[in-house]
């Protein structure tokens, strides 16, 4: 199967935490700058986040309430609304819960190209919300009929989208879900000199417990680097 080349990029801490007060120190203020120049560099045609990420960063639309019905009124086909975009993001959200304002994600301080957003559903999300990102001008595509399949995901992302390569920029869960599957390529990390020992917070891959568990994957070193403020960054690609 044709599929992009799968790059998980992230920031942890000493921990490996990908989120917490560690997040708040000095360290990590900076090093987030040279989080996003390395992903900067990679220049990717694709990016992609998990429904929980994008909640928090990107996807501040009004809550909106939809009608759950599905009829055959609106076909569950893919739906591409820009072919052309230089840069892709892309939602994992199989049920739909997203609200949106627009139909990229803007310019920023964390993202030097505008980015079109690309959905991922299941086909059980409501035909109201398909219609709802037909008129914001998102785009999207089904991932599976109830459940999602991640080796279809990336077929398509290569297939409709053009990506060779795909960023994959967390949480937790997504990144898991990807681990789990063989689907990791590449690890891209930057890595912050503090710890702050929180028991509740997710580090980097996170297996759902749905999930048969395969043996730990495995990776080989391929770059070693020491950045300002006492950071690390680390490039492993996966041993097959
Ligand atoms: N340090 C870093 O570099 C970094 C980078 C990115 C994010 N983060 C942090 O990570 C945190 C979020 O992580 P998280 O693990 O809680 O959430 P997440 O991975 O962002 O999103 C998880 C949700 O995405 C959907 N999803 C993802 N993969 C799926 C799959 N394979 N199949 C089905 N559904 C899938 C599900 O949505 P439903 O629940 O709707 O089914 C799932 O609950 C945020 O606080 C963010 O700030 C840190």
């Amino acid at each position: 199967m044709k599929r992009p080349h799968v790059i998980c990029h992230m920031m942890t801490s000493l921990d490996g935490k990908i989120i917490g007060d560690y997040m708040d120190t000095e360290e990590a203020k900076s090093l987030f700058l040279k989080y996003v120049e390395i992903q900067e560099s990679y220049n990717p045609k694709a990016w992609m986040c998990g429904r929980v990420t994008m909640e928090e960063s990107f996807a501040f639309g009004e809550k909106l309430e939809f009608n759950e019905g599905i009829t055959l009124s609106v076909p569950r086909t893919d739906f591409i609304a820009d072919a052309h975009a230089k840069r892709y993001v892309i939602a994992v959200d199989p049920k739909g819960k997203l609200r949106w304002t627009q139909s990229t994600v803007p310019t920023s301080f964390q993202l030097k190209v505008e980015s079109h957003i690309v959905v991922v559903l299941t086909e059980v999300v409501p035909d109201d919300y398909l219609i709802y990102l037909q008129e914001l001008g998102i785009s999207y595509f089904f991932g599976g009929k109830e459940q999602l399949d991640l080796h279809e995901v990336l077929r398509k992302i290569n297939t409709l989208l053009g990506a060779e390569e795909m960023m994959l920029d967390g949480g937790a869960y997504l990144n898991g879900t990807f681990l789990n599957e063989g689907l990791v390529d590449e690890l891209s990390l930057v890595i912050t000199p503090a710890a702050d020992g929180d028991t509740s917070t997710p580090a980097l891959f996170a297996k759902p417990d749905s999930l048969v568990k395969q043996p730990a994957a495995r990776f080989v070193l391929r770059e070693v680097q020491k950045l300002e403020s006492n950071g690390i960054y680390l490039n492993y690609t996966i041993n097959r």
